[in-house]
């Protein structure tokens, strides 16, 4: 697997209007968004105020890549939020989905969230558990899909993908 983990920060306007971006906005209305019924680019509220992190694939040796992953980071009062978390199918179970969680749990610390939290499908409610969250409350529906919120202190998370800020 070659992939390289990439941050798009808020503020940073050149990624918004960057090719990786535009990458990102596709891979989410592949993965997230049209199995859930939802219209291509319709959960996009929170991206200008969030961290972006892209896995970028065979972006090595100065080659174009192509974002096979991604994750959003929102700064809110409670900690941190974590949204739109999307692998490319041919890609997933290769470990993408941790690299990026790691990366996203890294810049919460740096940024002192203490809680990153997030409201997981039903059918990722094991990616999370398998990478520390805890559950809380009860599941609840989100256009149309059972979610359950789960978290993690970002100080007692443990990165086992390599991947360090
Ligand atoms: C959920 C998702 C992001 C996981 O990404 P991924 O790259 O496939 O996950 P990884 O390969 O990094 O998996 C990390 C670990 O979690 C496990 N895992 C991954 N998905 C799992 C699942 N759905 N249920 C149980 N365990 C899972 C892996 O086996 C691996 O375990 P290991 O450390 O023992 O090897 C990806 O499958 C996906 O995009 N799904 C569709 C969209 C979605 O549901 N997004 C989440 C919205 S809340």
């Amino acid at each position: 697997m070659g992939v390289l983990i990439c941050e798009g920060a808020p503020g940073n306007a050149a990624y918004f209007v960057g090719r990786t971006y535009q990458q990102e906005r596709q891979l989410r209305n592949e993965v997230l968004l049209r199995p859930a019924g939802i219209p291509d680019f319709g959960w996009e509220m929170f991206d200008r105020e969030a961290h972006h992190f892209v896995a970028v694939d065979g972006a090595a040796d100065g080659a174009v890549g192509q974002v096979v992953g991604c994750v959003l980071l929102v700064p809110k009062e409670d900690g941190g939020k974590l949204i739109q978390m999307a692998v490319d199918p041919r890609q997933q179970g290769g470990g993408v989905g941790r690299l990026l969680v790691d990366a996203l749990v890294a810049r919460a610390q740096v940024l002192g969230l203490g809680r990153v939290y997030c409201d997981a499908r039903e059918k990722a409610e094991g990616f999370y558990d398998r990478l520390g969250f805890h559950r809380e409350g009860d599941w609840f529906l989100e256009a149309g899909i059972p979610h359950l919120k789960m978290w993690v202190e970002s100080a007692q998370y443990v990165p086992m993908g390599g991947c360090s800020l």
